[in-house]
């Protein structure tokens, strides 16, 4: 026990993620309804489409009806005080999720019933898996017409790799649905559409009601108790020691638009996870409730405020409390500071922030200063928390200005973006920032870049594919003047002055191992 300890306990910080449209900003929402953060559904929702929306703040987002930036927000329920991180729901930014992961101790998965595990997000959701954490799976929608609930649970099983324990079930899907059987209390809970505000006093019915038949439809009971019968003898059983290490995902069945489930799944999410977890910092393990205060940077985000022209880093506070004037050292850059303008944002308002302890997610201003990954700790303390480790890019195009006048605006963007994390930046060796080859791991990511260049930076680029599917970094001994690589083959070098080799396949990576004995190749930047 450490001296904030009471307060550390009472935290849970997690992911939501979901395929877009399957329902987490309304879940989001229903969830803060409960937390009395909104005071009126749809106030989330709304803002969607307004000027100041808060998780969907660029214009792209709008427009594809994706999201590529993820929000933070956080809200008391039942003596809890639960941070909520928002991810894109699109697996070209499935690097974003896994940075956003790194932050939380949970992670929801929301998906629509009536679709099942969705192509864009397979990815998305095995960053999920990567990551070990508690994944808790929430099937939307289920007011309207839903797959058959064995075939949703075998999708999640088949595709995402990692076993399902439904905790409630299903009776029936759109106008059939009746509501859902409760396992552990053994009772069934009725639907009762409830088009926004809290939840309402809901039915309840037991599986020996004699006029159960009747009160449900044609053949509904039957059906549950075959269901029932199926689940229990061959469904996997309960395990929490499972669920917290990310190995089995209780699911629970409901519907976020009319608040059916919600409130359930909120109570029962909080007793499946755990207080903010430990954090490994070389051979060490920082517990959250130690006295000092930790924290990692997982996400920079520029221009979030386009009047303001901010950079706001996020961090996640992972050991001790953070009071606004103390008093921090930044570890990589090894100097003592303050951190500047500390936010939270909560709903819908970004609120300055007096305090925080372990599990919560800081936003604080960043003039340039820090990197993703970075460690920020007590004075004293001198531990890096394990690193974040970059996707390697699977799509490549070179990049120029068109008005060649904007080449500043153009190097600050670029510089930028890159430092965000949201492309990686490589440029012929011995050569400037003419021509910039740009990495990333999805192709929307190519969009997302042009569009910020042209809004934020005010600079028009032209902006050629390239074929190249792979990179590797050169080791340092290696001199890549003297290689021989077969004639597809490039060489570019990273700002930090790293040689690296871009391959069009696995083959010329081959070639070039096989003409150059020498040649030692990684696929990450270990000074990342
Ligand atoms: P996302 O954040 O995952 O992209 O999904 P979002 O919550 O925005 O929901 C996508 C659409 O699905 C919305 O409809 C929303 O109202 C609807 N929806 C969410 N949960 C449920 C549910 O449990 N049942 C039903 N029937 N629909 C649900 P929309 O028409 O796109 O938006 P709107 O016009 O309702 O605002």
């Amino acid at each position: 026990m450490g001296i904030y300890s009471e307060e550390i306990n009472k935290r849970r910080t997690f992911a939501i993620i979901s395929h877009p449209d399957a329902g987490k900003t309304t879940l989001t929402e229903k969830l803060l309804l409960y937390g009395g953060a909104i005071n009126l559904a749809g106030s989330v929702k709304g803002k969607k489409t307004s000027k100041h929306a808060v998780s969907d703040w660029m214009e792209i987002e709008k427009q594809r009806g994706i999201s590529v930036t993820s929000s933070v927000l956080q809200f008391k329920y039942n003596g809890y005080c639960i941070n909520i991180l928002d991810t894109p729901g699109h697996q070209d930014f499935s690097e974003d999720t896994y940075r956003t992961l790194m932050a939380a101790d949970a992670a929801v998965m929301v998906i629509d019933g009536s679709k099942g595990v969705e192509n864009q997000t397979i990815k998305l959701f095995k960053v999920c898996v990567m990551r070990h954490i508690p994944i808790i799976t929430f099937i939307n929608k289920m007011d309207r017409d839903s797959k058959n609930p064995f075939d949703l649970l075998e999708d999640i099983e088949n595709v995402l790799g990692i076993n399902t324990c439904p905790m409630n079930w299903p009776i029936g899907s759109g106008k059939e649905f009746m509501g859902v059987y409760d396992r552990k209390e053994e009772k069934i809970v009725c639907f009762t559409a409830n088009n926004g505000q809290k939840e309402v006093e809901k039915e309840e019915l037991l599986l020996t009601d004699p006029d159960l038949d009747s009160k449900l439809m044609y053949g509904q009971r039957d059906r549950l108790l075959e269901d029932i019968e199926l689940l229990d003898g061959a469904g996997n059983e309960f395990d929490l020691d499972l669920v917290r290490k990310g190995e089995l995902t209780p699911v629970f069945f409901g519907s976020a638009l009319t608040n059916f489930g919600v409130e359930i799944f909120l109570k029962e999410f909080l007793n499946l996870t755990s207080k903010p977890l430990a954090r490994e910092a070389g051979d060490t393990i920082i517990e959250p409730d130690s006295d000092f205060f930790s924290a990692f940077v997982f996400k920079i985000q520029a221009n979030m405020n386009k009047a303001h022209r901010d950079r706001v880093a996020f961090m996640r506070i992972c050991s001790g409390k953070f009071d606004k004037n103390m008093e921090v050292y930044h570890v990589q850059a090894d100097r003592k500071m303050k951190l500047s303008q500390p936010q939270q944002i909560m709903a819908q308002e970004r609120e300055i922030v007096d305090e925080a302890y372990a599990g919560d997610i800081i936003g604080v201003f960043d003039p340039g200063i820090f990197s993703i990954g970075d460690t920020i700790v007590t004075p004293g303390q001198k531990f890096k928390f394990k690193g974040i480790p970059t996707f390697a890019p699977e799509h490549f195009a070179l990049i120029r200005q068109k008005d060649t006048m904007k080449r500043k605006q153009f190097i600050k963007g670029m510089n930028e973006i890159a430092q965000e994390g949201a492309i990686q930046i490589f440029h012929e060796p011995e050569s400037g920032m003419e021509e910039v080859y740009v990495g990333v791991v999805g192709v929307l990511q190519f969009d997302v870049l042009k569009y910020r260049l042209e809004n934020e930076y005010n600079v028009e680029i032209i902006m050629n594919t390239l074929p190249y599917q792979y990179v590797r970094w050169i080791d340092s001994d290696s001199d890549y003047k003297t290689l021989d690589l077969a004639s597809d083959t490039k060489v570019v070098q990273d700002f930090k002055g790293n040689n690296l080799l871009l391959f069009r396949s696995d083959w010329s990576i081959n070639w070039a191992l096989e003409h150059n004995k020498e040649l030692r190749l990684r696929e990450f930047d270990e000074n990342l």
